[in-house]
């Protein structure tokens, strides 16, 4: 029997991952960018049993105690890890658990921090010291392709493919680390509880809309301006960007067959509260994920006010305060 325990972060997309060429192994249509979040996690515990079975899956209780994961997550869950197996060329099951430090599945990317803490996790005890880049194919393999993203800290891009367009082209990197640019992300949650419609149905539909070619038509140019203003640590050529990108993924979602919204009216109000900060002279920008929750991107020094302001909108249960962060780790305690 063997035993590992990892922590991965989720992450927030600048260029979102929106519509795929291979929706089962997660080819996207179109390249993303992403900061890595530094207290927004999953942890996960892998441990191989020698008895055979079946697989555990358990989820991590605030309390210290273990409940049953939902039937479709648990689903995913034994997909991915037979993927791993596969790979690893392993037969023998395991048991799992995991445990978020942050609200799941409300557009915090809770799949991607627990794909990617599930496949480093179960990698390392299955005994396995694969490459940065086959770590990442695996995690995109899970079907929650972002996870490919949640491998690396700092600043991180996931090519759509570079070239000859095989699945094994399209991996994340990182493109600058957490220490390059301090960046800080204040989420104001509007609303806690599972989204309505999973990112995956999201992904299917996107085709479906007319803006979709578009979309995609306006992408390099868009993701060429936040490389470039990552490089040059510029909130204020960043900011413009990110948030016409997350406007696009709405429209995106609004204008599909059937429409999606994943906007709340406490959405809306924050996204009036950036703007209003903003006039104020604060750089506050505005991006969101397949959720109504608001990812307000700002530097070190405008956190507290951003914070402050954002708590007090009636609109905002509370509000996380994450930044970038420097990516997994593999801890000694374990869950079990
Ligand atoms: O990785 P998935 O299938 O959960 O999709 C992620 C979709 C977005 O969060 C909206 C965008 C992104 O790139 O993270």
């Amino acid at each position: 029997m063997s035993k590992a325990t990892v922590t991965a972060p989720a992450n927030i997309a600048f260029i979102k991952y929106w519509g795929a060429r291979d929706l089962d192994r997660a080819i996207p249509m179109n390249t993303s960018i992403s900061m890595t979040l530094e207290h927004c996690v999953t942890q996960c515990t892998v441990e191989t049993l020698s008895h055979g079975g079946e697989d555990e899956v358990w989820l991590a209780e605030p309390d210290g105690g273990f409940g049953t994961a939902d039937p479709d997550f648990a689903r995913r869950i034994r997909e991915q890890l037979n993927r791993i197996r596969q790979w690893a060329g392993r037969k023998e099951p395991v048991r799992v658990a995991t445990r978020n430090s942050f609200p799941t599945a409300g557009g915090l990317a809770s799949s991607a921090s627990g794909f990617a803490a599930l496949t480093l996790a179960a990698v390392a005890a299955f005994g396995k010291k694969p490459s940065q880049r086959d770590l990442s194919l695996l995690a995109r393999r899970s079907g929650s392709g972002s996870a490919c993203r949640s491998i690396f800290g700092g600043f991180v891009e996931w090519a759509a493919n570079t070239g000859n367009g095989s699945e094994e082209e399209s991996y994340a990197r990182q493109i600058a680390d957490a220490d390059h640019w301090d960046l800080r992300n204040v989420i104001a949650v509007v609303e806690i509880g599972p989204k309505t419609v999973s990112s995956i149905e999201g992904h299917r539909l996107a085709t479906t809309s007319p803006y979709y070619g578009k979309r995609l038509e306006l992408i390099p140019g868009r993701a060429e301006k936040v490389r470039k203003a990552i490089r040059e640590r510029d909130l204020n050529a960043l900011g413009p960007a990110i948030e016409e990108e997350a406007i696009d993924l709405h429209l995106i979602t609004m204008s599909s067959h059937p429409p999606i919204f994943y906007w709340s009216p406490g959405s809306l109000a924050v996204l009036r509260a950036v703007r209003e900060l903003r006039q104020e002279g604060l750089a506050a920008w505005a991006t969101m994920d397949a959720g109504a929750n608001v990812h307000v991107i700002c530097d070190a020094d405008s956190e507290d006010e951003v914070a402050e302001r954002l708590e007090d909108l009636p609109a905002v249960g509370f509000v996380i305060r994450d930044g970038i962060g420097p990516g997994p780790e593999q801890d000694e305690e374990h869950l079990f």
